[in-house]
């Protein structure tokens, strides 16, 4: 194992090595996805995570500079699906070319446009609570309408590459 030496304080941090550091924190990864004006549109996010039990809250980032969250956010409703362990190829397709994102993806849409991956590990109907302003990204909060899972593994995404859980 290594190990880090005393930090030094760094006022100007490269984005690429912030980046890297980043990349150390293992997460999962969701599609947030919904059909807006007919078509379906989404995108993969890394950097879900679970927020509050009371109301049933969610959180993703979305970088500022995305193209997709100016349509996605007028949704009704948006679909967030947990990716399960096999959805690597799924994930860079998510993650591409738009109007390709969901070419051969089995997907299921909710009366209220809500679209979500049929081999998911989770998959939860959500509407936007809250977004917040932080940085280059937006942090936004989503609240829970419907919420179930299933059993299997799920993507691991750690240092730029995919992975799963040993064992
Ligand atoms: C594993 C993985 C995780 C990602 N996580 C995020 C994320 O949390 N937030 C984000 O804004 N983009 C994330 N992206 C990039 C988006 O999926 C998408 O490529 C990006 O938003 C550009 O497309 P857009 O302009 O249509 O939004 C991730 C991509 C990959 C492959």
């Amino acid at each position: 194992m290594s190990t880090l030496s005393a930090l030094t304080t760094n006022q100007d941090l490269d984005p690429i090595a912030l980046r890297q550091a980043f990349g150390v924190f293992p997460t999962g990864v969701v599609a947030v996805a919904a059909v807006v004006d007919g078509r379906p549109v989404g995108l993969a996010a890394s950097s879900f995570t679970s927020v509050s039990l009371d109301p049933p809250l969610v959180s993703f980032s979305i970088a500022r500079t995305s193209k997709t969250w100016p349509d996605l956010r007028r949704a009704t409703h948006v679909g967030v699906t947990i990716l399960a362990e096999h959805h690597g190829d799924v994930c860079r397709q998510l993650a591409g070319e738009p109007d390709e994102r969901f070419d051969g993806i089995a997907v299921s849409v909710s009366g209220d446009g809500a679209l979500t991956l049929d081999e998911g590990l989770a998959r939860f109907d959500c509407t936007i609570y809250r977004e917040v302003e932080a940085g280059d990204h937006v942090i936004v909060l989503l609240q829970l309408h419907a919420a179930e899972h299933a059993a299997g593994q799920p993507l691991v995404f750690h240092r730029s590459g995919f992975g799963r859980l040993a064992g």
